[in-house]
């Protein structure tokens, strides 16, 4: 099984990014809890970041018939992107969306959520431990 993790613009900044909200570990951290869930899980993963809109859609294309399942973050481009949402559900690959926050709490500008619509779950407010239930979750959910 084939896992892709896709992080949005800024996700890099972690760390250093508002860590009142986000904490104060950064992107490498969370690519080895990412890494060793994966591992732990017994599938092989890609973790992917860009601050590019239109680099995360040839990402999601380029995983048709090549990754069984999706996680993303898509960070602020979660409340704007029907970009993304169309390219999730050209490819029809199960994804789950995960936020490190939880944005349910927080401006009213980040309550749309498009990539919701395509994905089978949402996962929020957990910190870094979202992406390991979101992984758990998927696999689950692509071994039934
Ligand atoms: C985020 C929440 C988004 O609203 C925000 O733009 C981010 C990160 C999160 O992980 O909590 O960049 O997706």
């Amino acid at each position: 099984m084939k896992i892709l993790i896709i992080n949005g613009p800024n996700l890099n900044m972690l760390g250093l990014r508002e860590p009142e909200i986000y904490g104060d570990k950064n992107y490498s951290a969370l690519c080895r809890l990412i890494k060793k869930t994966c591992n732990d899980l017994g599938v092989d993963c890609e973790i992917y970041q860009s601050n590019h809109e239109g680099a995360i859609v040839d990402k999601i294309q380029d995983a048709y018939s090549v990754f069984d399942g999706i996680v993303i973050n898509p960070a602020a481009y979660t409340h704007t992107s029907i970009a993304i949402l169309d390219a999730l559900k050209s490819v029809s690959i199960p994804t789950v969306e995960v936020h490190i926050s939880d944005v349910s709490k927080r401006e009213d500008f980040r309550q749309l959520s498009y990539v919701s619509l395509a994905a089978i779950k949402t996962v929020m407010g957990l910190g870094f431990d979202g992406y390991k239930v979101a992984l758990e979750y998927l696999v689950e959910y692509l071994s039934k």
